[in-house]
């Protein structure tokens, strides 16, 4: 068994998630391209732009101790992201497939988070305090992020998820009721303007998905 010292972990890890980083550069323009809400596309957009900044702030991180920026394969990424083209390849286009990017966006974040968490604490132990500062701003850019797309998810696209099973077991009741209107496409708060309150099918449902995302942000690197 080798020994290794905690600057040789902290390299390690550094070079790990660089590579990371390059992975979803690569990665995200494919997933925006493939999503249905223009606005989890925007989203997605726009954290490209800040994933591509991330990479420089690594790279600024490895000059700040002295080294050279050197990727190491992180397969951990790898798996992640292979799992967001399967949703792609095997769905067709619609919110429930977004719903199931949305899930795999997230599984990237919090990997992230953990990494960056775990990079800064590390930062400190070994007094690397530049390296801290920008690990840490990147830390909260990944939180952001992630919030981010937990409120994509709650406010419009799991709704409109169920709300497309919902309808499909509603049909035949609504149009015998009247024909009350406005279930069309994307009316994220159509509960209301469903009409048939009649129903009871119609009031119990699932409004409100399950939180999208719950897990501990604060669990890395402490
Ligand atoms: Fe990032």
């Amino acid at each position: 068994m080798a020994q290794k010292s905690m600057q040789d972990l902290f390299n390690e890890e550094l070079e790990d998630l660089y590579d990371a980083e390059k992975q979803i550069v690569k990665a995200l323009p494919k997933v925006a391209e493939a999503v249905e809400s223009e606005e989890l596309r925007n989203a997605l957009e726009e954290h490209l732009e800040q994933t591509k900044q991330h990479v420089t702030r690594l790279e600024q991180v490895f000059q700040s101790i002295g080294r050279e920026a050197k990727a190491k394969k992180c397969e951990g990424m790898k798996g992640l992201l292979e799992e967001g083209e399967n949703v792609i390849s095997e769905l067709d286009k619609s919110p429930v497939r977004d719903a199931a990017l949305i899930a795999a966006a997230q599984k990237v974040e919090h990997y992230e988070i953990s990494g960056y968490g775990t990079l800064r604490t590390f930062a400190q132990l070994l007094g690397h305090d530049e390296a801290v500062e920008l690990l840490e701003e990147t830390l909260e850019e990944e939180k952001e992020a992630d919030e981010k797309l937990t409120d994509i998810a709650e406010s419009e696209i799991n709704i409109e998820a169920a709300e497309g099973e919902e309808g499909e077991e509603m049909e035949g009741e609504e149009e015998a009721a009247g024909g009350v209107s406005g279930r069309g496409g994307s009316s994220a708060q159509g509960s209301q303007s469903r009409g048939g309150n009649s129903s009871a099918k119609s009031t119990p449902t699932k409004k409100k998905a399950p939180k999208t995302s719950t897990a501990g942000h604060r669990s890395s690197g402490r």
